[in-house]
């Protein structure tokens, strides 16, 4: 086994250029005083498999998996836990006895724990709407069902995906698939989760207004400019709360560091250095 400060930690994504992951961790490490060398590594998905084991092979011990390899990396693992089988994708990589991986997926802890850590949101009894069915979705959907939301109802543009979804959670009376061209007609829900990818190049989410209820919360998995469009039309619907995703993606980071190193950092210097950092590229 190598020293400490050879273990080495990465993420994989294609693009990763933009990638918060290695400052936060870096972050994380110098607030927890543990030593990290955690670097960006671009890999398309069919060089993915390749550059993991070279990763390990340099001392590499564990990664965090993004867009677009987050089910590849399912696929590679010997051993998975159980919500990322859930999801059906991993996000965080640790290397275990005989060189192999093991995948956990941090995204449904992340997101549940800034709703309801962070934004002080009870989310049992609410009535939720999912748009997306994706792997984001997927995550998204099992978190806030194992978190109490009272009811969830996925709505996806490929509607097969949004009943694969409901099947795999087998739960008729409180998670269901509806059609995307009915969502005018679906009444209206207190929590709104946007994990499509649509916000990627768009300006306008032309969403019925009526979807949201009085206070309700909509929340957006991506942040910054990929956000922008659906927030925008949750104000213009008069939500209670327009969040994006970067606390999701802090705390994420942070449920990885803990599998990784044993010590959960704190995560608030973090999230408020990042979105102070937001702020001022909005308004420039
Ligand atoms: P991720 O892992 O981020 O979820 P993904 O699996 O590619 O990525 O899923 C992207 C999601 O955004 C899907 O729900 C996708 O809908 P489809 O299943 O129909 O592809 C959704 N999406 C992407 N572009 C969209 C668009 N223009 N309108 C509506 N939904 C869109």
């Amino acid at each position: 086994m190598n020293s400490t400060a050879e273990r080495r930690y990465a993420v994989f994504g294609h693009p990763i250029a933009h990638s918060l992951s290695p400052r936060i961790h870096a972050r994380f490490g110098a607030a927890t005083g543990t030593a990290v060398d955690y670097a960006a590594v671009d890999a398309e998905p069919g060089r993915f498999a390749a550059a993991l084991a070279g990763f390990a092979a340099g001392g590499g011990r564990g990664a965090n998996v993004t867009l677009p390899l987050k089910q590849a990396a399912f696929a590679l693992c010997a051993q998975t836990s159980d919500f990322a089988r859930r999801a059906g994708a991993v996000n965080t990589l640790s290397l275990v006895a005989g060189g192999q991986w093991r995948g956990d997926n941090t995204d449904g802890a992340g997101l549940v724990r800034d709703l309801t850590e962070r934004h002080a949101l009870d989310l049992r009894s609410r009535r939720g709407l999912l748009l997306g069915a994706g792997g984001a979705a997927r995550a998204a959907a099992f978190a806030l069902l194992d978190a109490g939301v009272a009811e969830l109802t996925i709505v996806n543009r490929t509607p097969e995906r949004a009943d694969a979804l409901a099947d795999a959670i087998g739960e008729p009376d409180r998670a269901h698939a509806r059609y995307w061209n009915d969502l005018a007609d679906l009444g209206n829900f207190e929590l709104i989760v946007n994990a499509t990818s649509l916000g990627h190049g768009i300006d306008a989410f032309a969403l019925p207004f009526g979807l949201v209820a009085r206070r309700a919360l909509c929340y957006d998995l991506s942040y910054g400019a990929a956000a922008f469009a659906f927030l925008a039309w949750a104000r213009a619907a008069n939500a209670g709360q327009a969040i994006d995703g970067l606390g999701m993606l802090v705390e994420q980071a942070a449920e990885s560091f803990a599998i990784w190193h044993g010590v959960r950092p704190e995560t608030d210097p973090v999230y408020a250095e990042l979105r102070g950092e937001l702020r001022m590229r909005a308004t420039d």
